[in-house]
């Protein structure tokens, strides 16, 4: 981008996207853009995120939010536009590559392998990463610290239909995580969490961050991406309606009008 903002970006620019110095982004999209026949669901969107950044992507239902990640993570190849992976063009790359490049995400519908464990669901992500475990009993090591890590130790021999949605939802991240990626992209982890339950993800998120981890978060709880996220991107109908600090998106009337709605900018009016 070289300090050129982006089409839609209006409200203050982070200073790690406009510093002379600053470092070269872990994702970088240009012009991205899909069309599914007469659906243009993603649309032109530039996007940076430099390391150790979190972006939070939130939008109406069906805003494409699922749609750019999936044309990140090469589940979708684009229409239009380019995808860059640590300064590599990893543009309608597969989604091993892209894996192997560094880049995990959860599914926005939990996909786990049915027919496996637990443990071994997130062996199989030690086993592939970009520096996989040799055996598998050292991927099962892993797999073990990488449950616990995420709040499901102890349920390691458990079938995958014996999860709970949250415990569901926590075995996607830790596929995931197993990955041991760069970039992770996180599609409504926080979707059919009781509180309790997200703010322990929450934590887990923010643990994440503290460990240098950079993020995409698409999720719809707004207070809950407002505690996570660095910056904030808003889709609607697929294009960039704002792009910049989350206070300053989220009182945006434009925003309010299209995705918060009236009761929303009432209840945080100081
Ligand atoms: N494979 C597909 N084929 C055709 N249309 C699709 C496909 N995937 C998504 N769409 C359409 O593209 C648009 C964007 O969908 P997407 O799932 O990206 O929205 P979203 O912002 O993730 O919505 P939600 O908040 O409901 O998850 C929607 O109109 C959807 O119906
Ligand atoms: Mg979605």
């Amino acid at each position: 981008m070289n300090g050129t903002p982006p089409a839609g970006r209006t409200g203050p620019i982070p200073s790690a996207l406009t510093a002379g110095s600053a470092p070269a982004p872990v994702l970088q999209t240009t012009g991205l853009g899909r069309r599914f026949g007469g659906l243009q669901a993603v649309s032109d969107v530039d996007l940076s995120i430099p390391p150790g950044r979190t972006i939070g992507v939130i939008g109406p239902n069906g805003a494409g939010k699922s749609t750019l990640i999936n044309l990140i993570t090469g589940h979708l190849t684009p229409s239009s536009g380019r995808v860059l992976i640590n300064g590599v063009d990893l543009t309608g790359a597969r989604p091993w590559r892209v894996a192997h490049a560094g880049v995990a995400r959860t599914f926005q519908i939990v996909k786990p392998f049915r027919g496996l464990t637990v443990c071994d669901n997130v062996a199989v992500a030690a086993l592939f990463g970009p520096s996989p475990a040799r055996t598998p009993t050292a991927a099962r090591k892993e797999a073990a610290q990488v449950l616990e890590r995420v709040g499901l130790g102890g349920k390691d021999p458990l079938t995958t239909a014996e999860l709970s949605v949250a415990d569901a939802r926590r075995l996607e991240l830790a596929k995931a995580l197993a990955l041991q990626p760069k970039l992770l992209l996180l599609d409504e982890v926080l979707a059919g969490l009781r509180p309790v339950e997200i703010d322990a993800s929450l934590q887990l998120i923010d643990d994440l961050k503290k460990a240098g981890l950079t993020l995409l978060v698409v999720e719809h709880i707004v207070q809950a991406i407002t505690a996570v996220s660095d910056e904030i991107l808003v889709l609607h109908h697929g294009q960039v309606l704002m792009h910049g600090a989350p206070d300053h998106v989220l009182g945006d009337e434009r925003v309010i009008e299209a995705y918060l709605g009236r009761r929303y900018a009432k209840r945080n009016r100081t």
